[in-house]
């Protein structure tokens, strides 16, 4: 019998395959043809050779304006392969300029340090404090001082609910607890999103940098 991690897992994954092989890209509440992220990730004055991973980053397009903007070392995790997949099948050749990874954010343990550690409406999923934790320890092995990480969830404003799963909804001081109190706020906002349906939800952008 499965143990219990694995079925959580298994829970996880099948929620988040099941959506990316039922709905299109462009019809899935988050999308966004130019993400937000984009401008906080140049605010940081990275350079391309910089190694910039995108946690939860499924289909997003981050990764379509990140090669555009000539990045050469980026990482998409997603707990969802069908998700990557989209991704892979719309950069075509492409694909292979990116590193891809299968994992749960919350048991995945980087091997290697980023300079940038991106999430958008990942970790807000994590309504446990044992999984927020140890999706924090991932991200403190990976994002050493001086690196930084550009972290949005929906705001305290936001809707409670996403993707028919619930959230915890934070603001940018929330999102610093989370983070620890080396890493400091470099810049923040709060921004409507209005999705393909025209529902808005309001999300709290945050860049962090460790000190
Ligand atoms: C609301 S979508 C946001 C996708 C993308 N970041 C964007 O802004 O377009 C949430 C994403 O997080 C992924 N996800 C959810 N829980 C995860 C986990 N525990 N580990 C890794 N990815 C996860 C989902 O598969 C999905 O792709």
């Amino acid at each position: 019998m499965a143990d219990e991690t694995t079925s959580a897992f298994d829970a996880r994954r099948a929620h988040w395959d099941n959506l990316y092989a039922t709905k299109a890209p462009t019809e899935v509440s988050w999308y966004q043809e130019i993400p937000t992220s984009l401008a906080l990730i140049e605010a940081t004055g990275i350079g391309p050779d910089a190694r910039i991973i995108d946690v939860g980053g499924g289909a997003s397009n981050l990764v379509d304006h990140l090669l555009a903007r000539r990045f050469r070392d980026i990482t998409v995790l997603d707990i969802s392969e069908q998700g990557l997949a989209v991704a892979k099948a719309r950069l075509r050749t492409d694909a292979s300029r990116v590193n891809w990874i299968v994992a749960d954010a919350t048991e995945w343990r980087p091997d290697e340090e980023y300079d940038l550690w991106h999430d958008r409406a990942a970790f807000h999923f994590l309504t446990e404090v044992p999984e927020q934790n140890s999706y924090m320890d991932g991200l403190r092995a990976g994002v050493l001082p001086g690196s930084h990480a550009v972290i949005s969830t929906f705001s305290e404003e936001g809707p409670i609910r996403c993707s028919g799963l619930p959230v915890v909804r934070r603001d940018a001081e929330r999102i610093g607890n989370a983070l620890g109190d080396d890493f400091i706020l470099r810049f923040q906002k709060n921004e409507d999103h209005r999705t393909p349906r025209g529902t808005v939800q309001n999300f709290a952008y945050t860049w962090f940098q460790r000190i």
